[in-house]
């Protein structure tokens, strides 16, 4: 069954390695006979009757929900903020005239999410929460849920939830902007067909990012993970996902900001790890790559085909460059994987961690 281990070590390589599955059953599920994208009519006029959304989400899920973030705004047109529940319950900000809210939770159970759900819907504004459990809190109290479609995820690190948040947004947004006529050259359904083909062959590529781990994480104490534009986005996730199961500090953040300060702590043979999916940032995300290196960094670039370079560790098969996160977090997925299987890790259940958070 969905929740039995089978024949993998454990959960988290059984659900990194479920991606290409979910994500044709996700194609499947919002497609309709036609063949066009397909979303319930109600959510539809939530979206269109909407000013400004606000996403909000914690851990993961706000990583997803900062790549939504991109596509309701690039194709959709519609501003999107996105916010971590926790700090919005507190520091709540000027909001528009017509909100609408949209709570990303793999568990639709997480607490600071569901204050901030309870807090907005006092105030009388709308609600949209996209969730792996149908039935949980989140998915119960607001108007209206989207499903992810994942299958249960059971290890601690949440992957396939990840990437079934990334597509279900992208989905939302692609049939946001179709509703308020915005024309795209862009068939969403069949791009994402290859982004599941391009999931896979990483996948198939496992004992290659297993070495990179051997050359880059055996000994290190912490890690840096670089990126710009979408590719940041993907940083920050990499960089979570290393520290909750392999315990290294790792921190993600945005290529330009290195010189403001956390290139101090570059050392001899620290690692980076720099993230090169998106034509417009390469060249600024390759010089940010060799002032680390410059400074005695071990410099792991991953890159998208078509901006590769030699001596790049990994080259991600091409895909569209709105929907490279899809792809270039499963290399960070399994990157994170083998570093704490190396340090014999309990992968699936790591220390002092919840799968999901119900206390505020
Ligand atoms: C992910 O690897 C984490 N364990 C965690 O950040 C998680 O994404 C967060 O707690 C949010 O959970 P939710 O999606 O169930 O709301």
């Amino acid at each position: 069954s969905d929740t039995e281990l089978g024949t993998h070590p454990h959960y988290m390589i059984k659900e990194i390695n479920e991606q290409p599955q979910v994500m044709r059953k996700i194609i499947k599920e919002y497609q309709d006979d036609y063949g066009e994208l397909k979303i319930d009519k109600n959510i539809i006029s939530q979206l269109n009757d909407a000013d400004r959304l606000y996403i909000i989400a914690a851990g993961t899920s706000y990583h997803a929900g900062l790549i939504g973030k991109e596509y309701f705004e690039k194709w959709a047109g519609v501003p999107t903020e996105v916010h971590v529940a926790s700090e919005f319950v507190y520091n709540t900000p000027l909001l528009s005239k017509k909100p609408l809210f949209i709570f990303i939770s793999q568990s639709g159970e997480t607490a600071d999410s569901r204050a901030v759900l309870v807090d907005i819907k006092k105030k009388g504004y709308k609600s949209l929460t996209i969730t792996n459990v149908p039935g949980s809190t989140l998915s119960r109290e607001a108007d209206e849920t989207l499903i992810l479609h994942a299958g249960p995820e059971i290890a601690v690190a949440s992957t396939k939830a990840y990437v079934a948040q990334i597509a279900v947004l992208a989905i939302t947004a692609a049939v946001t902007a179709r509703e308020l006529n915005k024309v795209s050259d862009m068939d969403l359904m069949s791009e994402l067909a290859k982004v599941t083909t391009a999931i896979t062959a990483v996948i198939e590529d496992a004992d290659k990012i297993e070495n990179i781990v051997k050359n880059y994480l055996e000994t290190a104490r912490n890690a840096f993970f670089i990126g710009r534009a979408m590719d940041y986005y993907v940083g920050l996730e990499g960089a979570l996902k290393l520290k909750e199961i392999s315990y290294i500090q790792a921190e993600g953040f945005a290529g330009g900001e290195l010189k403001h300060g956390t290139i101090a702590l570059i050392e001899d043979g620290t690692p980076v790890f720099a993230l090169s999916t998106q034509a417009k940032v390469d060249l600024n995300i390759r010089s940010n790559a060799q002032e680390v290196q410059a400074r005695g960094a071990n410099v792991c670039v991953v890159a998208m085909e078509g901006l590769e370079q030699e001596g790049d560790a990994y080259v991600i098969p091409k895909v569209d460059e709105m929907l490279t996160p899809l792809v270039s977090v499963v290399v960070y997925q399994l990157i994170s994987y083998y570093a704490a299987l190396h340090r014999g890790n309990d992968v699936d259940k790591p220390r002092n961690l919840a799968k999901s958070v119900t206390v505020e």
